[in-house]
């Protein structure tokens, strides 16, 4: 090869290098450069989810929210700033995103083991991955390929856009996964999530004047009674999770069913075939033919969802920033490094 020739490679490969959106990810990422990092995200895991489980939830959300905005690249942990005051974070569709402390908890630990080298995308890659596996007692499980950078632009807008809202329609929830090469099927098993976690009653104020098709009567009096108790309390996605007095007092046939610990399966589509789901946008799915079937199928086959839910969370962690984004490895998760 001549020394022009090898000149050219090499500058290909240093702008490869610098342009996040064309790195490639792999599962030894850190083998060498940060041995055992998944160990300490996974401790710090399961210790915060011991003390609050609820974290869970909040990290599987998380995943969501950051991959379908510019990628997978950390922008919604970014705070406003006087320079940057809309970030992602203070979208109105992004109501109820928690779990910032835990991560920038997780992160001040892998910084003093590997300074500078492991990224918030990644990380909150890993945290989201563990508390599905810690939820679902490891039938969720999937191994993380790392090597993200993080993004450097946060902007509410693009959140606004790209996040799909409980109101939509189904149309519109499949132009909005679609935009993000995610199919039908794709859309149902990862709507699944809502197995867990809780929602805002502004986020389901709609369901609760729905006719009796769209929501079981008993369920909607049930929401109604706890959405009367405040400005704007949050009610558990899962009836499952639900306070024994509400369930008493509105579905009690329901009452054998409730249990101590919010779990990660595929109760939700247990629950969406009843027609006792939170979200216009989990009802929604009975509206078209092919959507409705694959809640059936999961319905019927609990170790299928399991198995197809890792799959789509895997392909939500490939979303890539957008290209010639420019990445870095941030030393704070919450703000870009200082140029
Ligand atoms: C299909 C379109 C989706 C819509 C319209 C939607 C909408 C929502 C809404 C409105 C909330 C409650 C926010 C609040 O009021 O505080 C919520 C919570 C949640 N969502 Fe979704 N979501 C969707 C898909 C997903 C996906 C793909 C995931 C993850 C794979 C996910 C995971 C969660 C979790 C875990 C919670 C509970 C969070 C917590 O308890 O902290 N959602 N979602
Ligand atoms: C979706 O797939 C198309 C075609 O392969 C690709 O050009 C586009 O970048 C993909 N979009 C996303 C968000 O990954
Ligand atoms: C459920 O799905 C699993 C995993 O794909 C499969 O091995 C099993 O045969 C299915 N069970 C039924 C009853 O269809």
């Amino acid at each position: 090869m001549k020394a022009t020739a090898m000149m050219v490679v090499a500058l290909v490969v240093m702008v490869a290098a610098a342009v996040a959106g064309s790195k490639e990810l792999s599962v030894d990422y850190y083998k060498k450069s940060c041995p055992g990092v998944e160990n300490v995200v996974k401790y710090h895991v399961a210790k915060a989810l011991k003390a609050n489980r609820k974290d869970g939830a909040a990290l599987v959300r998380l995943i969501f929210h950051d991959c379908f905005v510019r990628g997978c690249d950390a922008s919604v942990l970014l705070d406003p700033t006087p320079a940057n005051p809309h970030t992602e974070k203070t979208a109105p569709i992004n109501i109820g995103l928690a779990a910032f402390e835990l991560i920038d908890e997780i992160k001040a630990a892998v910084e003093e083991r590997c300074p500078g080298t492991v990224s918030c995308a990644d990380i909150v890659i890993y945290a989201a991955r563990d508390a599905a596996s810690l939820l679902s007692n490891g039938h969720v499980h999937f191994d993380v390929l790392a090597g993200r950078l993080d993004g450097v632009v946060s902007r509410a807008s693009d959140a606004q856009r790209d996040l799909p809202d409980s109101t939509f329609t189904i149309s519109e929830l499949i132009r909005n996964f679609r935009r993000k090469n995610f199919t039908i099927e794709e859309l149902v098993i990862l709507s699944g999530a809502h197995a867990i976690g809780v929602g805002h009653c502004s986020s389901l104020r709609a369901r609760l004047t729905a006719p009796p098709e769209q929501i079981l009567p008993a369920y909607r009096a049930l929401l109604a009674g706890k959405c009367a108790a405040g400005p704007d309390p949050i009610v558990p996605n899962n009836v499952r999770d639900e306070d024994p007095a509400a369930v008493a007092a509105t579905i009690p046939s329901f009452l054998p069913k409730l249990r101590k610990l919010e779990f990660l399966d595929n109760s939700y589509y247990h629950n969406n075939l009843a027609r006792i789901v939170t979200f216009n946008s989990d009802w929604q799915l009975l509206t078209e033919k092919e959507a409705r079937g694959h809640v059936r199928e999961y319905a019927e086959n609990g170790t299928l969802w399991d198995e197809d839910f890792s799959d789509s969370l895997v392909k939500l962690s490939k979303l890539p920033l957008p290209p010639k984004a420019k990445g870095e490895i941030r030393h704070h998760c919450r703000r870009v490094n200082a140029y």
